[in-house]
């Protein structure tokens, strides 16, 4: 068995064995993996954040399925039915998230109109006033027909409330869910 050099009574340190600096670089080597390794998961998080938005605005605009043709009232009664969306982001996976609430209301056999219930002029949420037979605004009074067009020429709304494009697919209500600007004349789609 070999003993370890040991220093001589004299204390030479060139008799010392030159493990000791090879291992001191192999810490340093070490050490600057790790410490690399340790940005990878928030650039990747970082990253993934960043494409985020881009992932949230292909889901906007598209057409959803919100409900059964036949679970809407045949006399046209408006139905409120809730939009719902998976959110992702950097740290978090939603699954079914409320996004928002549509009015849909039967105007045929196989006819169906889709009104957004945010109110063009503020952002409040309209109400059916079924005694009325009106959608109702409670931030501004402002009242609206069923098909969304505004009913008093003084109304605080500088537009009707905003339509959104069915398709009937089967026995099935698509539509496609989108929101627009507010307090704006024009209906124009949120980036
Ligand atoms: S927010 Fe609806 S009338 Fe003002």
């Amino acid at each position: 068995m070999i003993s370890p050099a040991q220093p001589s009574v004299a204390g030479k340190p060139s008799d010392w064995p030159a493990v000791e600096p090879r291992r001191g670089v192999l810490f340093k080597i070490l050490a600057v993996l790790l410490g690399a390794a340790a940005y990878v998961p928030p650039v990747a998080l970082g990253v993934a954040s960043f494409l985020n938005p881009l992932r949230q605005k292909r889901q906007a605009g598209q057409f959803m399925r919100l409900a059964a043709l036949d679970a809407l009232p045949a006399d046209g009664a408006p139905l409120k039915t809730t939009v719902t969306m998976d959110r992702v982001d950097a740290w978090n996976r939603l699954l079914n998230q409320p996004v928002g609430a549509v009015f849909l209301q039967r105007v045929g056999p196989k006819e169906v109109r889709a009104i957004h219930v945010v109110c063009p002029h503020a952002g409040c949420f309209v109400t059916y006033e079924a005694k009325e037979n009106i959608f109702f605004c409670p931030c501004h009074t402002g009242r609206f027909e069923l098909s969304g067009k505004r009913k008093d020429t003084t109304s605080p709304s500088p537009r009707d409330l905003d339509s959104l494009q069915v398709e009937i697919r089967g026995s099935e209500v698509w539509v496609k869910f989108e929101s627009f600007q507010t307090n704006t004349p024009k209906k124009t789609p949120l980036a």
